[in-house]
């Protein structure tokens, strides 16, 4: 048997470079190995009133977007957190073992309670039982997702052991954070400090479907120093976060080039961004055109949502069925 694999992204807006290498690659290899479920994790943005068009639209964006990057609607199963009601059930029985003042200690809620402190609701105190409800409902084993996750899985580990110890069962396995890459991502932006994220602005990500022309000015914007002061100093983070980036995007060539400049004092950050920007464009270029090409057809999203809904609600009413038994609520 395959292990499960549960994954999802909250359609906020389009996706960026962190987005993919923190998760949507992992999605894309994992699912010809693991039995894979991706969804689009409609439900958690409504913690920030989004108004109907605009929840509309960037689920499309994000459907669209999986599909560009190439996860295989007949590999793996993609799907709507709203079209799956069974989340909602299992997000209800999580939420009467989780406990105040463990919700209250999530960085990402102490996060929110400083960014919106005018709409502190209870979605955004309980969207860690959300998150474990989405990954317990399949019964996954892995969950592929970027650093700043980590506590959600710990947390979903947490709910999971706990139903178990209440019921005496075994029933839901413990799910682990997962990359291919020796440890977990963080994709730097282009502000010169901490991640890539929507919430930094668009001038601080660069997104899939970013034009050249776009790449090339954002990437030109990037702050950077005066340059370095004496020979082989540790950079300071602007100017390694533009190292990471290369990283991701340049070949090791290139990367060596610009680090024995940078060592020698001779760097020009100038050819630096240049040479960035264009192995940006290269990398995206593909996956923009796939992204064009798709938002076109209409009628083939349709049908992957539709399939996709069928195939996780199968999953999911097989664990409702179960928990129900588990729980006590048996039929006369
Ligand atoms: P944003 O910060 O832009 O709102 P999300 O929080 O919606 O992005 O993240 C969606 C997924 O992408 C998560 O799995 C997250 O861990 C991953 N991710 C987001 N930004 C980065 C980043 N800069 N580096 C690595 N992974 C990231
Ligand atoms: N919390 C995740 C994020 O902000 C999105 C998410 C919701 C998720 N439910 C999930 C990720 C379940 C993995 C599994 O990116």
């Amino acid at each position: 048997m395959k292990e499960t694999v549960v994954s999802g992204i909250r359609p906020t807006g389009k996706l960026h470079l962190g987005n993919y290498f923190g998760a949507v690659t992992n999605f894309v290899k994992m699912q010809y190995d693991y039995n894979c479920y991706f969804f689009i994790a409609d439900l958690h943005s409504l913690t920030t009133h989004p108004t109907p068009d605009d929840l509309h639209g960037y689920v499309r964006h994000v459907l669209v977007e999986y599909l560009a990057c190439g996860i295989n609607p007949e590999e793996s199963t993609i799907y709507i957190q709203s079209d799956v009601p069974e989340v909602a059930e299992l997000y209800l029985y999580l939420n009467m073992n989780a406990y105040l003042g463990e919700l209250e200690r999530s960085t990402s809620f102490k996060d929110k309670i400083r960014s919106q402190p005018d709409n502190v609701n209870a979605g955004l105190l309980t969207y860690p039982s959300l998150m474990a409800a989405d990954i317990l409902l399949h019964r996954a084993t892995k969950v592929p997702v970027g650093k700043d996750q980590e506590q959600h899985l710990e947390m979903t580990r947490t709910f999971g052991n706990r139903f178990n110890r209440l019921y005496k069962t075994d029933f839901f396995p413990e799910p682990y954070a997962f990359n291919y890459a020796q440890n977990l991502v963080k994709v730097p932006g282009l502000d010169g400090k901490g991640k890539m994220s929507k919430s930094e602005g668009d001038s601080n990500c660069i997104y899939l479907s970013d034009s050249p022309e776009i790449i090339r000015k954002k990437v030109s914007r990037a702050v950077s120093d005066s340059g370095p002061t004496s020979e082989n100093q540790t950079k300071p983070e602007a100017i390694q976060n533009l190292f990471d980036l290369m990283k991701i995007v340049s070949s090791a060539d290139t990367i060596s080039h610009f680090d024995s400049l940078y060592n020698k004092m001779e760097i020009r950050y100038g050819d630096l961004k240049k040479q960035l920007a264009e192995d940006m464009i290269i990398f995206n270029t593909p996956i923009r055109e796939r992204i064009e090409e798709l938002s076109k057809d209409t009628s083939y999203l349709r049908q992957v949502a539709r399939h996709g809904a069928l195939k996780a609600r199968e999953s999911a009413s097989e664990t409702i069925r179960e928990v129900r038994k588990l729980i006590g609520f048996k039929s006369f």
